[in-house]
């Protein structure tokens, strides 16, 4: 009698589950992340400061974790996200009491999404790393809408095999993933883009005051604006809110005026000085001031528009012909 050929051995077993990771800080933009991960099948161990910020991941399957050091024995040797304020909060969740570095396991992963000073991220990753404790920075380029869709850009400064081990997480919540050097280079690169971001939307606030001393239609330059060189990023996204007038947050004020702080301290310990930062880190400190704090940070618009208005207008020389006008020089204005 034949022998039928062997058929492939098919396993019928499941795959393994993906190990969890934890996920500390569901602000904003914390909370989002923590939901895509969710959404893509990656069990979730969860913290947060306030824990009613968690209520809506915990049916979607994540689990609570009442401390970042049970956040820690949780995740084992995994990978722990921290999506935080500022480098104060970091330093807390990480090595204040009841915090991760303590009960964190030697291989343990700490991917730090927050935008926090460069130098933290450095100190950050050698305390960690007197525990056998690995940690990248990898703040976040994009705000809400983006998260939420996994588009943000992530700028990454880390081991390359840390970064390596981390990507397919990465993958998850971000469209671009960029390597740009050792830890503290995410931090420092995030913080070249934001001068440009916070510091973009403070001047289109200038321009559309301006528009305004002009009685030009508002819908109709900042379409206009938007097909000439001076277009960007910033001044579409921020188009509905300066058309409105309304600022619900996406990424607040207080926030962009702490970027805005880290900027100039990080340049001032190069040895550079950055005034249009300045300029710009000033008109966010008036809109705090006015009570714009908690709104997003586009509600400069309001005091590059309040500071139009209190300005006295001064009379005009005369024709602005080149014969009469002031000298493009920078010299004195004839009387
Ligand atoms: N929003 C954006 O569009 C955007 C875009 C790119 C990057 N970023 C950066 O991403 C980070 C988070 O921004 P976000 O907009 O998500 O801020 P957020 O909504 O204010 O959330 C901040 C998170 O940090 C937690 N936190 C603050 N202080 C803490 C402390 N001392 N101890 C423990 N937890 C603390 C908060 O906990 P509670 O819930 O208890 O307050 C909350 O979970 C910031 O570094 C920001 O600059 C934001």
């Amino acid at each position: 009698m034949e022998s039928s050929p062997p058929t492939a051995v098919r396993s019928t077993s499941p795959a393994p589950p993906a190990p969890a990771v934890g996920f500390a800080g569901l602000g904003r933009m914390g909370l989002p992340l923590a939901q895509r991960l969710l959404q893509s099948g990656i069990p979730v161990v969860v913290y947060n400061r306030t824990q009613s910020k968690a209520e809506s991941l915990v049916p979607a399957g994540a689990r609570w974790a009442a401390s970042p050091r049970d956040l820690a024995k949780a995740i084992g040797k995994g990978v722990t996200f921290l999506m935080l304020t500022d480098g104060k909060a970091v330093r807390g969740v990480l090595f204040g009491r009841g915090g991760l570095a303590r009960a964190a396991a030697e291989g343990a992963l700490v991917v730090d999404l927050s935008t926090i000073d460069p130098e933290e991220s450095r100190a950050n990753a050698a305390r960690l790393r007197e525990r056998g404790v690995h940690y990248i920075d990898a703040p976040v380029g994009g705000s809400v809408d983006a998260a939420t869709r996994g588009e943000l850009t992530l700028f990454v400064g880390g081991e390359a095999s840390d970064v390596g081990r981390v990507r397919p997480l990465l993958e998850r919540v971000g469209r671009r993933i960029d390597h740009m050097g050792p830890v503290g280079a995410g931090t420092s690169s995030k913080l070249v883009n934001n001068l440009l971001t916070v510091g973009i939307t403070a001047l289109s606030s200038e321009a559309l005051t301006l528009a305004d001393a002009f009685h030009l239609d508002r819908p109709q330059i900042l379409e206009v604006l938007q097909a000439g060189g001076g277009r960007s990023g910033m001044l579409e996204s921020k188009s509905p809110s300066f058309l409105a007038r309304q600022y619900p947050a996406q990424f607040t004020t207080v926030l962009a005026r702490k970027d805005l702080r880290l900027i100039e301290r990080a340049a001032s310990r190069e040895g550079r000085v950055l005034k249009m930062t300045r300029e710009a880190r000033k008109l966010y400190d008036e809109a705090i001031a006015q009570g714009h704090a908690d709104e997003d940070f586009a509600s400069v618009l309001e005091v590059a528009l309040s500071r139009g208005r209190t300005g006295t207008p001064k009379p005009l020389p005369g024709p602005a012909t080149p014969s009469s006008g002031p000298p493009e020089d920078g010299g004195p204005a004839p009387n």
